[in-house]
């Protein structure tokens, strides 16, 4: 099991160039099927569940290469249109296989993705979405846990979406793009990763209007053709190093930022404290003083503050000046963290009626052994280790490989003393 350990009280310097998007880069991996040719991804983020996502291409039949940070998919050839089990139990984005495989190949054969530790995270709303658009679907295996769906032809309909799913705008469009028929989305996901997919496709011949808008029209065409394309740098990734130079009162440039797809974020952060300045793709930030608590902060459907975003600033806020709430309105058990953050001092009450986190701001925190419990959380533990006094260990940190191409490099290049422990099991 890897782990990583952290001495705190270093303030972060220097610049950092921040990494492709992995939320653009699994739909659009997932939608090279579609043109039966040649994708070339440049800025494409080297992260466990992009070459989980390249496995399942080459399953599928497709040959992949790198160079450098570019990635070129041969999707000329596609064998049987299934997904493995053990590829989904891996990472649930491989059911944007699903999509893909019914535009492409009008079946597909995927197991239902499970939970995970943020939620239940069912998918009825892609699997309605698909019934609308004349696909059928039968249910196998032990527990009926094996989904197989198949169409004579994908068919446009209207789709009204409960709520703005990011996944289920994604798989709608994947199934659409070659269909007959219009596809038009109501209540569609605005987030930037849904319209890079939509750019990707255009590029690559698709007829998509209104992306970025929660209405999405898709006119179905008979065939998609080669594209280069280079993913947009992951705000994530770039939010993450903020509030990690916002709590180790640092002082940084990250370069190569999407910083509009940020707004939210470095509103909350210059609320707090930070001080913040933006030339075309750099970010400067720094935060030299205790910094303020945030009442009522809640996270939202883009461009709301992102629920990916809530354990870091969580991190930041342990350690305001007063009391800060924070509503997580996305996942139902997204809130892991407190129990870890508890362990090094924290003052986090929990509302689980209201799925509210109540921080009382602690003069300090003290490092302890603390536990990853998914990909944003452990990343937000890193943070919590800069912040405090003496050594955090953060155990079962491989769910942080799965967004973050190397956080400790990235970390100990701007001055922080951090580094990764493979732990030999006892
Ligand atoms: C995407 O997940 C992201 N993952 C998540 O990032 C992100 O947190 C999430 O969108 C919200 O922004 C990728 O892009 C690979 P949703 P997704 O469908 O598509 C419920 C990370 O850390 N729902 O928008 O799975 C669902 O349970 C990850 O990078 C249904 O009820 O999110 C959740 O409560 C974590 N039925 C809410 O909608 C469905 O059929 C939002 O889910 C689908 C979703």
């Amino acid at each position: 099991m890897s782990s990583i350990e952290v001495i705190g009280g270093m303030r972060l310097k220097g610049e950092v160039k921040i990494q492709g998007s992995k939320n653009a880069a699994l739909p659009i991996i997932a939608a090279t099927i579609l043109n039966k040719g040649i994708s070339v991804l440049k800025n494409c983020p080297k992260i466990l569940d992009v070459l989980h996502m390249i496995k399942i291409l080459e399953e599928l039949g497709c040959e992949t290469s790198w160079e450098g940070d570019t990635l070129y998919v041969d999707s000329t050839t596609l064998l049987d249109p299934i997904v493995s089990e053990e590829s989904v139990r891996k990472m649930r984005s491989s059911i944007l296989f699903l999509g893909s495989l019914l535009g492409r190949c009008h079946e597909a054969t995927i197991a239902y993705p499970g939970g995970c530790s943020i939620g239940k995270r069912p998918i009825d709303y892609h699997l309605n979405a698909f019934r609308k658009m004349n696909v059928e679907e039968t249910f196998t295996g032990s527990d009926n846990h094996i989904i197989y769906c198949r169409t004579n032809q994908i068919i446009g309909n209207d789709i009204f979406l409960e709520f703005p799913s990011v996944g289920a705008t994604q798989n709608i469009i994947l199934a659409a793009v070659l269909g007959s028929g219009v596809t038009r989305i109501f209540n569609a996901a605005r987030e930037p990763e849904v319209t890079e997919l939509c750019n990707y496709l255009i590029k690559a011949g698709a007829k998509i209007y209104g992306r970025g808008t929660s209405f999405i029209k898709v006119e179905g065409v008979q065939s998609l053709h080669d594209v280069e394309f280079t993913l947009s740098s992951d705000r994530i990734v770039a939010g993450t190093y903020m509030t990690a130079v916002a709590a180790s009162y640092g002082d940084v440039v990250l370069r190569a930022t999407p910083v509009r797809h940020l707004d939210s974020v470095i509103r909350q952060l210059k609320r707090i404290g930070c001080n913040i300045a933006i030339t075309e793709d750099n970010v400067r930030i720094s935060n030299q003083g205790r910094l303020q608590p945030i009442v009522g902060l809640s996270t939202q459907p883009y461009p709301g503050f992102p629920t990916d975003m809530q354990s870091q600033m969580l991190s930041v806020l342990c350690l305001a000046e007063g009391q800060s709430t924070i509503l997580e309105e996305i996942f139902e058990s997204r809130f892991q963290n407190v129990y870890e953050l508890r362990k090094m001092g924290a003052n986090i009450e929990l509302d689980t009626r209201q799925n509210k986190a109540i921080v009382t701001g602690v003069d300090k925190l003290t490092g302890a052994t603390v536990k990853s419990h998914d990909l944003r959380g452990g990343a937000a533990l890193v943070i919590a280790g800069l912040a405090a006094e003496g050594k955090t260990i953060i155990q079962d940190t491989t769910n942080i490989d799965r967004g973050y191409e190397d956080i400790c490099r990235d970390l100990s290049e701007l001055g922080a003393n951090i580094r990764y422990r493979i732990e030999i099991a006892s």
